[in-house]
């Protein structure tokens, strides 16, 4: 569908959609002076502005696969219907994989829902403990309603999450661990054996939420990841989505896999049931392995521009193993935000009392591109 859309209609549309759709329009107002659209691009009420360098939400415009979209096409004309087999059948692929049982997986529309319905759920019992910086949306969601409070640990040297201050607060009063891995918005990873033996440690006294969003996009996904200890009974949930490396985030399907009482726990606080278009899609994409690897060579491909751009003008890129990077930009990174929108380059502002660094998504080479190009003129302001 190809529509022009003014920002008066977007915005009539709810004050829940107005926030995100408020914060990409204004620098894509601006970015229609920036000129006219690269090749392959097209106005569409999908998707971000085209005219835009878009690389705030660590979307992957590398997806979705051939296979997800031939699936979606199909799945499409069942559309009358509610899920079916469909939810089970992609449960069954997830566990076979990993190594566990159905009723260890729970499916939700994006991962956002399974992480929120674990928070709400355990924060009952306690606080939702996780470092100062994580992606914290869900556990916002928890205490912005008054269902639960969150208990920040510093981190140390370059923003790594800290364990051993993790560890120490770990008491009576904790409902849960929330630990994203690798991290969000620092892009850092944790080590993998540091962190298993804090799982092994902590989790016989409360539960540990591994969020591995990104884990595909790290150097050795399975040496990284913790579902080993899921498969060994531990008190430990990994969460996973479709929408980074598979590029399925409008699609909104992500699952979350730990032991049964847990996901059963989990399952009492979600409140719909998932979509069978995104539902087809991920059936489609999950074995495409050869999807995955061009996936990851081009989001790793952008990672490698940024990493080496930014540094070459005397920046300071924290390490990453995701499909972002956190920039030292040394200024205010809401500033430098708002100059890079007048050249129509949509990145992410500052993160709380960490001012100077500035998160972009990895992209297409021609945005990021444009984004080292702006760069210069961010930084005279
Ligand atoms: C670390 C992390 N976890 C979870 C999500 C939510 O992803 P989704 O709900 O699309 O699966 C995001 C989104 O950016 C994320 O960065």
């Amino acid at each position: 569908m190809t529509v022009s859309l003014s920002r008066r209609s977007l915005l009539g549309r709810g004050a829940a959609g107005a926030a995100a759709i408020g914060a990409a329009l204004a620098p894509a107002a601006r970015a229609r002076e920036c000129g006219a659209l690269a090749p392959g691009r097209k106005e569409s009420l999908y998707g971000p502005d085209p005219r835009t360098a878009h690389l705030v939400f660590n979307e992957n415009p590398f997806g979705p696969s051939p296979k997800a979209l031939e699936a979606l096409a199909e799945a499409s004309t069942q559309g009358a219907y509610y899920q079916g087999k469909s939810v089970a059948y992609l449960a069954e692929m997830i566990a076979e994989r990993h190594g566990v049982g159905p009723e260890q997986i729970l499916i939700t529309n994006g991962s956002y829902e399974g992480l929120t319905a674990l928070g709400l759920a355990y924060a009952k019992k306690g606080d939702i403990l996780g470092p100062e910086l994580f992606w914290d949306s869900t556990a916002l969601f928890v205490e912005n309603n008054g269902y639960g409070r969150i208990v920040r640990a510093p981190m140390k040297g370059k923003l790594e999450v800290d364990l051993a201050a993790l560890e120490a607060r770990v008491g009576e009063g904790t409902g849960m661990v929330h630990i994203v891995n690798p991290n969000n918005p620092t892009g850092r990873l944790i080590d993998p054996s540091e962190l298993r033996s804090f799982c092994t440690t902590v989790s016989p006294k409360t539960m540990v939420l591994i969020d591995e969003a990104y884990i595909e996009l790290s150097d050795d996904p399975d040496g990284n990841s913790m579902m080993d200890l899921v498969r060994a009974g531990q008190n430990v949930v990994v969460a996973r989505t479709f929408s980074k490396i598979y590029g399925m985030a409008g699609l909104r399907v992500g699952y979350a896999i730990g032991p049964a009482e847990v996901i059963q726990r989990a399952q009492n606080f979600v409140v719909s049931s998932p979509n069978v278009a995104g539902i087809s899609a991920a059936i489609a994409s999950y074995d495409d392995e050869a999807f995955l690897k061009t996936s990851k060579s081009k989001l790793l491909q952008a990672r490698q521009m940024i990493m080496e751009g930014t540094k070459a003008m005397g920046l300071d890129p924290l390490p990453s193993q995701t499909s972002f990077v956190f920039v030292d930009v040394g200024m205010d990174a809401d500033a430098f935000r708002a100059r890079m929108a007048e050249k129509g380059v949509v990145i992410r502002g500052k993160y709380g009392e960490h001012t100077p660094y500035s998160r972009v998504s990895c992209g297409y080479a021609e945005d990021v591109k444009r984004y080292l190009e702006a760069i210069p003129y961010a930084m005279e302001a």
